[in-house]
């Protein structure tokens, strides 16, 4: 039997960069190449949270679907949706709520976070703290082998594993535990251009993927670097180094790689150098994708297509499963069968 994955992306900024291209997208590609049954969905109702705006928030969405596809997805061998368009998801959040403490919602971090920087509890958004709630939902409506997602997703699929196990202790085993798959190293946490926190769209420390040449030029050539290296002719760090960790993810030429890492450390190779490589790289890895963008930019009913169909195939998953729950619980009864 095939495994089924499952795993989405709260569409938040405008434009994938590579710190999404490698903690999110590619292990998604690399699990469908290795067979696995994958169901892969833009998260618009998560992205409530953020954007209430309803121009911005459609446009954050096409955009997701115009990257993925752009990328590489094939609509053929992977389900492709979007959350809202299989009402399941919220139908089941409701009644896990239901099997969930409040205290362990009450200590995950995104919801933390916000008080950490300052807002009251009382003003929080309560589709925020109800986060965790829908996103066990995603997962466990579709009883996935596992889920795939980054480092800074941990919690949430955890929280999502407990889930399951209160309530499969109510009522029998009806959810496996998905597992959590997090790519080891640096890919599922890719360094900002700041050389210090985590690539972020809302730090502005990133490396596009679709943006013009020249904006691209310009994050590459702006990026830190080795912070102790004053000239070229000072051997280098090249562990954690912003430029290398990208090369690392993009550049295909591996002899090339090393080269300059050997030289980079023996300081024979300046930044400037290793920036225009890196440069170069970007454009090799990702022109094909680039352009494949620019033409689904005015075709926007082949992206509507591809949500239906992946709607179409997730809501048939996701009915069985919200069936199987009604039931148990006894939401199901002579009165509404
Ligand atoms: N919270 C995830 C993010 O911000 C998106 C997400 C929503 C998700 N539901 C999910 C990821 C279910 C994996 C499984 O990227």
């Amino acid at each position: 039997m095939t495994k089924r994955i499952l795993s989405g992306i709260t569409p938040s900024g405008n434009t994938l960069h590579l710190g999404n291209y490698a903690g999110a997208v590619k292990p998604q590609f690399d699990l469908l190449e290795k067979g696995f049954e994958s169901y892969y969905f833009v998260a618009d109702l998560h992205a409530l949270t953020t954007i209430q705006d309803r121009d911005k928030l459609e446009k954050c969405i096409i955009n997701n679907v115009f990257d993925y596809i752009a990328l590489g997805l094939d609509p053929e061998k992977g389900t492709y949706f979007r959350q809202s368009d299989v009402s399941e998801h919220s139908m089941l959040a409701i009644v896990l709520a239901n099997y969930i403490p409040f205290g362990l919602t009450n200590r995950m971090h995104a919801f933390k976070d916000k008080l950490a920087k300052g807002i009251s509890k009382e003003d929080i958004n309560m589709g925020l703290f109800n986060y965790p709630i829908l996103m066990a939902a995603d997962i466990l409506l579709y009883k996935p082998y596992g889920v795939p997602v980054g480092e800074d997703q941990r919690q949430h699929v955890e929280f999502a594993r407990e889930t399951a196990r209160y309530f499969n202790k109510a009522h029998g085993e009806i959810f496996p535990i998905p597992e959590l798959l997090i790519q080891k190293g640096d890919a599922s946490k890719v360094i900002g251009t700041d050389g210090e926190r985590k690539m972020s769209k809302s730090l502005g420390n990133v490396i596009n993927i679709f943006d013009s040449e020249d904006v691209i030029r310009r994050q590459i050539m702006g990026s830190y670097t080795d912070p102790k290296r004053i000239r070229s002719t000072d051997p280098g760090k090249v562990e954690g180094n912003p430029v290398f960790v990208y090369h690392d993810i993009i550049n295909e030429d591996k002899g090339e790689v090393d080269d300059l890492k050997k030289r980079y450390r023996e300081g024979k190779v300046g930044d400037v150098e290793v920036k225009e490589r890196l440069f170069e790289a970007h454009k090799r890895k990702f022109s094909e994708a680039r352009k494949r963008r620019y033409e689904l930019e005015n075709d926007i009913s082949l992206a509507k297509k591809i949500l239906d169909k992946g709607a179409e195939k997730a809501r048939k998953l996701a009915r069985v499963t919200m069936e199987e729950v009604y039931e148990v619980v006894g939401i199901t009864n002579k009165l509404n069968k």
